[in-house]
């Protein structure tokens, strides 16, 4: 098997994960390539689960029984491993939500209900960028449609980077927010946060990172971002589908108002007005993902013991490795970064004018999982004048052979289709 300098004990680690032993199609031996889909599940996550439901289960902050405050603790013990995982400087910093859409969300209808000066109304500019997933998108568009606010973006260079060229225009005294993907879902691309963090701050405007593609990869610090707001996902990181993360700065967080109404999130409630509970719970209303987050407090401990620095190193190593491999398939273009310079291990390709889904599914046949399409990120597509790309992204325990098996499948491919 190639060795790579940086990787981790992979065989090691396969073990932990069930399902990458499957088999699919008639004895295909299953190499999972569609990581920045989803992450697959270590045992020990699936076993905090099941240990969450046969011992545990109640609703948590209701109950004055055993049951429900074990269920509690194991809940907010999920709140304190996330806090830890990103550095925050509170664990009333950390909101538990369904998804990182339902987190983008979030901020975007804080900002459109809340008093000055955090107000987006007609007057003022929200700043995204063009290699945005729709879930960074659309939440702005429909805010600045309900407030007549004025939606502006980065542009992107040939190569798949941000162009910050015109960074001062973009930016301006007007602009309240700046959302922006720390690391590409289709590209790969990793941005510069500290350059546009310094505009946002010298106009006055807060600052909302999408680390949904970072989170699981690399160390992430939220106090060193210095962003206001981080957003990610649970099922992408080994944790279950279903939970979400916002990180919002607890000032912040203290006066903004809530979105989502009912119960949890109140202090008192009568006929006429409500009064809310502080943050976090003011923005957690209804029984939350319970299990979910438990599951997600075990895949921290899960990646915290393996180290998130020697994850980056792994999967920097695997992706110099595919890079390189992938520029032997004769007809295929990198969409994005073609170094593993400042880029993730997400790499979306075409394949001469073979379209994406016949590729995919010709790799299907071969038990290569990879996803194609516009990847929710449809104003990339469009950027580079395709219709869609085929997208191999690799994570923990991705081996060298599977990027082999990648390239050779491409072969069979080209093959396939003369
Ligand atoms: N955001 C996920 C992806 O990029 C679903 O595939």
């Amino acid at each position: 098997m190639t060795q790579l300098p940086g990787l981790l004990d992979v065989e090691a680690i396969r073990k932990d994960f069930p399902v990458l032993d499957r088999q699919v199609h008639d004895g295909q031996k299953l190499v999972y390539l569609d990581n920045a889909a989803t992450s697959q599940k270590p045992r020990q996550v699936l076993d905090a689960l099941n240990e969450y439901y046969e011992r545990y289960n109640a609703n948590v902050h209701r109950g004055v029984h055993v049951l429900a405050e074990e269920a509690t603790a194991l809940y907010e013990g999920a709140r304190d491993k996330v806090a830890s995982f990103i550095n925050a400087p509170s664990r009333d910093e950390v909101i538990f939500t369904k998804n990182a859409s339902e987190s983008l969300n979030l901020v975007a209808n804080m900002l459109g209900w809340a008093d000055e000066p955090y107000r987006v109304d007609h007057e003022t500019e929200i700043v995204i960028t063009e290699m945005e997933h729709h879930s960074n998108i659309v939440p702005w568009q429909l805010l600045a449609q309900r407030t007549g606010a004025k939606l502006k973006w980065f542009g992107l260079t040939d190569d798949g980077r941000l162009d910050l060229s015109n960074i001062d225009e973009i930016i301006t005294e007007k602009t309240k927010i700046v959302s922006f993907v720390l690391v590409s879902n289709i590209l790969g691309t990793v941005n510069p946060v500290e350059a546009i963090v310094r505009r946002a701050q010298e106009v006055g405007a807060l600052v909302c990172v999408d680390a949904s593609q970072a989170a699981p990869h690399m160390p992430l610090d939220v106090q060193s971002l210095q962003a206001d707001f981080v957003a990610f996902t649970g099922h992408k990181m080994c944790g279950p589908t279903g939970i979400g993360v916002l990180w919002g700065r607890q000032e912040l967080l203290e006066d903004l108002p809530p979105f989502l109404g009912g119960g949890e999130m109140i202090e008192t409630v009568s006929m006429h007005s409500s009064t809310y509970a502080p943050a976090p719970h003011k923005f957690e209303a209804g029984t939350p993902p319970i299990a979910q987050a438990v599951g997600l407090g075990a895949a921290i401990d899960y990646l915290s013991s393996l180290g998130m620095d020697k994850i980056l190193a792994h999967e920097h190593a695997l992706t110099e490795y595919a890079v390189q491999r992938l520029a032997e398939v004769p007809d295929l273009r990198i969409i994005g970064p073609t170094t593993a310079e400042d880029r993730g291990a997400a790499i979306s390709f075409t394949l001469g004018d073979i379209h994406p889904h016949d590729v995919g599914q010709v790799l299907d046949e071969q038990g290569i999982a990879v996803r194609v399409g516009h990847h929710c990120a449809r104003p990339v597509c469009l950027r580079y004048g395709i219709p869609a790309t085929t997208r191999a992204s690799f994570y923990l325990y991705s081996t060298p052979a599977e990027i082999d098996a990648l390239v050779d499948g491409l072969e069979h491919v080209r093959n396939f289709f003369g």
